[in-house]
């Protein structure tokens, strides 16, 4: 049976997660946050005092390291050798390794692989950076979501906020800068916009207006 894909791509804090999320609710189908996937190699790394600049010692370590996802009450759990560390990757230090060694081949051959794996096995909305250009060529349904560097920015800080972290907005800001700049500029799988891709920009949307907007490029594309 040929299963729906759909792929959202684009920068981080554009809301992807929780958009993607709320759209698998509505349609009844799995979400996968592959960014998380690159975080837990990203923690391993940190864990391991691995240099992000040390490619040899990064390609190496990927050998070591074995990550799954299973889903608990619909919510998506990354296993990192055999540890749930669901809970400890969305830390800024997490997301800035991840993106400082998904530029690595050898890290990203093995996340792409299980990402393709799962959406062969049910209807998917995944969302990433490279997920309609590499991941998911063949998906029906593509979003570039974005939205200004100051609104990410300030949903970021938000976010970090209602979690009790500390936070500073120029220092997010800034960031978010350095992360768009190294994924959209890195030589393997680099962050645009597909081809067949709508891009969307929600600056000044709110959720429900995004989220009727992508159920509606998914009937457009030829969901029933
Ligand atoms: O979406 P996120 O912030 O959780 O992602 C963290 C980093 O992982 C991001 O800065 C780049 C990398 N990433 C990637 O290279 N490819 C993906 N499909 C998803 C994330």
């Amino acid at each position: 049976m040929q299963h729906f894909n759909i792929a959202i791509d684009g920068p981080a804090g554009a809301g992807k997660s929780t958009i993607a999320k709320a759209v698998a609710a509505r349609l009844g189908f799995i979400y996968v946050d592959t960014g998380a996937m690159y975080r837990a190699m990203a923690l391993y790394f940190l864990r391991n005092g691995i240099d992000p600049s040390d490619e040899a010692a990064i390609e190496a370590a990927c050998g070591q390291v074995d990550i799954t996802i299973h889903y608990q009450d619909g919510a998506q759990q990354v296993i990192l050798n055999g540890e749930n560390v669901s809970g400890l990757i969305r830390t800024e230090e997490v997301g800035n390794m991840a993106s400082a060694t998904s530029v690595y081949l050898p890290v990203r051959r093995k996340l792409v692989e299980l990402q393709q794996q799962l959406a062969k096995t049910a209807d998917v909305i995944m969302d990433g950076r490279d997920i309609g250009t590499c991941v998911l060529p063949h998906a029906q349904a593509k979003i570039y979501l974005t939205a200004s560097t100051a609104v990410r920015a300030g949903r970021r800080f938000k976010e970090l906020q209602a979690k009790g972290q500390e936070c500073d907005l120029e220092a997010i800001e800034k960031d978010i800068k350095e992360r768009d700049y190294r994924d959209m500029h890195r030589e393997h799988s680099p962050l645009m916009q597909a081809e067949d891709a709508v891009y969307l920009d929600t600056s000044e949307m709110n959720i429900d207006q995004v989220l009727d907007r992508i159920i509606g490029i998914a009937g457009e594309r030829g969901l029933n």
